[in-house]
């Protein structure tokens, strides 16, 4: 491709990706294609000349766009959010043009600087106290990952790396039942072992009970056990339930075991002041993580990970052979070493669009906004005798059931799995669920970026329609 047709075609994608964006609310939420359809309609082998770049955007759109479940669709309720914004589009083009490496300082400095940079103002934007240390990963899966590593590491004084599980007591690892499963992937892969992840009992609010970790892991510690890392959550993913730091915290530090917070959606809430409650106990966390890359609207991938000891993580991690020896190492951070992946994304760049282009009272005025939106929806749904709230509304997640009269437990689980793909196979908007206490629920999480009053009344609408259609 010639430089001029480049430029062409470049216009013409930015113009489709401004249609895009405009229309996105117009395609079906979720995609309806069946498992294989795709991959059928896709040839069997690689072009054996060039072909030009209006066949590849023709079958883009006829093949490609039909199996794309928009998650930039204002009716995109299900999960958690992966937003994107025009801001943050912008500078991912940039991170694509110049397609640089940024594996060390030296291969690109300006990478590097913007990431040491942007940790910074995340830090101090949502409140984590001025001796933690930032670094953008790929995946809260892999920042935990990092983190439960060097829990490992420093548990066992650095032995595991050396010489592999030999020689070391168990270890173990605590959360509750409601925590992510990037935790047991973590626990698994860090050849900590399944088996030594204990579940921590909840109370009413799915929120581990202190003084159960507390019994845990001095059981744990009296039978010879070597207790490394506790996880708390703030917002777990089934019901955004939030652990408590400060108690956790103590417990922590009295048996010398690492604490790491796992924020990855409600950390964005602590842009706002009044959300700083959940950090209650801020100086006994050891590392902690959040997603700017669900609700801070900058496109994944986009983890936040810091720690108060990048001596520790280092240490966990470096590995220097000769080919990536530099004339600055000591001077500057090569993010190499702050984690798995020897290659990185630039992805500093839409960070730092992004927060610029909204601002710090911008980004918290759009997020207490979904907060209210989902407090007004939980409220109206409060309101219908045949609906129900199944757990406490603390940010953007709605959790509810349609409960009608006279049915089972087994029927209403019956009748709100039918509910949610009857919905979902709209394609009008999408939701997901959980199970609370044996309850099929149903998730509304109210996050997405250009989501507005009107889209949460349509929606909720569409629910009570089908609702009253729906039969066990
Ligand atoms: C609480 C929590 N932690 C971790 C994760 C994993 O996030 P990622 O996809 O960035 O690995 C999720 C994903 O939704 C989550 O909800």
């Amino acid at each position: 491709m010639t430089p001029e047709e480049f430029r062409k075609y470049a216009r013409d994608l930015v113009d489709w990706m401004a249609g895009y964006m405009e229309n996105v609310e117009n395609y079906p939420v979720k995609s309806r294609v069946k498992p294989g359809e795709i991959f059928k309609n896709l040839p069997d082998s690689p072009p054996s000349s060039p072909e030009p770049f209006e066949s590849f955007m023709k079958d883009f759109e006829e093949i490609i766009m039909p199996g794309i479940t928009h998650w930039q669709n204002p009716n995109f309720y299900a999960y958690f959010p992966a937003n994107s914004s025009p801001p943050s589009v912008l500078a991912e083009m940039l991170t694509a043009t110049l397609g640089a490496q940024c594996m060390i300082w030296e291969t690109s400095p300006a990478a590097a600087e913007l990431e040491e940079k942007m940790m910074i103002w995340l830090r101090d934007l949502i409140g984590l106290p001025g001796n933690f240390e930032g670094v953008i990963q790929d995946s809260a899966s892999t920042a935990t990952l990092a983190a439960i590593l060097t829990a490992r590491e420093k548990a066992s004084a650095f032995s595991f790396n050396e010489n592999g599980a030999s020689g070391n007591p168990a270890l173990r690892v605590y959360c509750s039942d409601h925590t992510h499963s990037s935790v047991e992937k973590a626990v698994r892969i860090a050849g900590i072992g399944r088996v030594n992840l204990v579940k921590v009992p909840v109370d009413e609010n799915l929120s581990i009970i202190p003084a159960k970790l507390d019994e845990a892991i001095t059981s744990d510690k009296e039978r010879g056990y070597l207790p490394c890392c506790v996880i708390a959550s703030l917002g777990t993913t089934g019901t955004m339930a939030v652990d408590p730091v400060k108690a956790i915290g103590k417990i922590c530090t009295r048996h010398g075991v690492w604490l790491h917070v796992d924020a990855a959606m409600a950390g964005t809430a602590l842009v706002l002041p009044e959300y700083q409650w959940m950090l209650e106990g801020k100086e006994y966390i050891d590392s902690f993580v959040f997603n700017p890359h669900k609700w801070m609207f900058t496109n994944f991938d986009c983890t936040a990970f810091f720690t108060r000891d990048p001596e520790t993580l280092i240490r966990t991690f470096e590995i220097l052979p000769e080919y990536l020896k530099t004339r600055t190492r000591g001077q500057v951070n090569d993010y190499r070493d702050w984690g798995v992946p020897l290659g990185r994304r630039f992805r500093a760049l839409k960070l730092w669009s992004v927060i610029r282009s909204y601002g710090v009272e911008g980004l918290r005025e759009k997020i207490r906004y979904h907060i209210s939106l989902a407090s007004d929806l939980a409220v109206t749904i409060a309101r219908e005798p045949d609906f129900e709230i199944l757990a406490p509304v603390i940010f953007n997640l709605v959790c509810f059931r349609y409960r009608p009269e006279g049915k089972t437990e087994e029927e209403l689980n019956i009748i709100n799995e039918k509910l949610i793909h009857r919905l979902n196979d709209s394609g009008k908007i999408y939701l997901s669920h959980t199970m609370i206490g044996g309850k099929y629920t149903l998730r509304m999480v109210i996050a997405q970026t250009n989501v507005s009053s009107t889209h949460v009344e349509g929606a909720w609408r569409l629910i009570r329609e089908y609702s009253d259609k729906t039969e066990a």
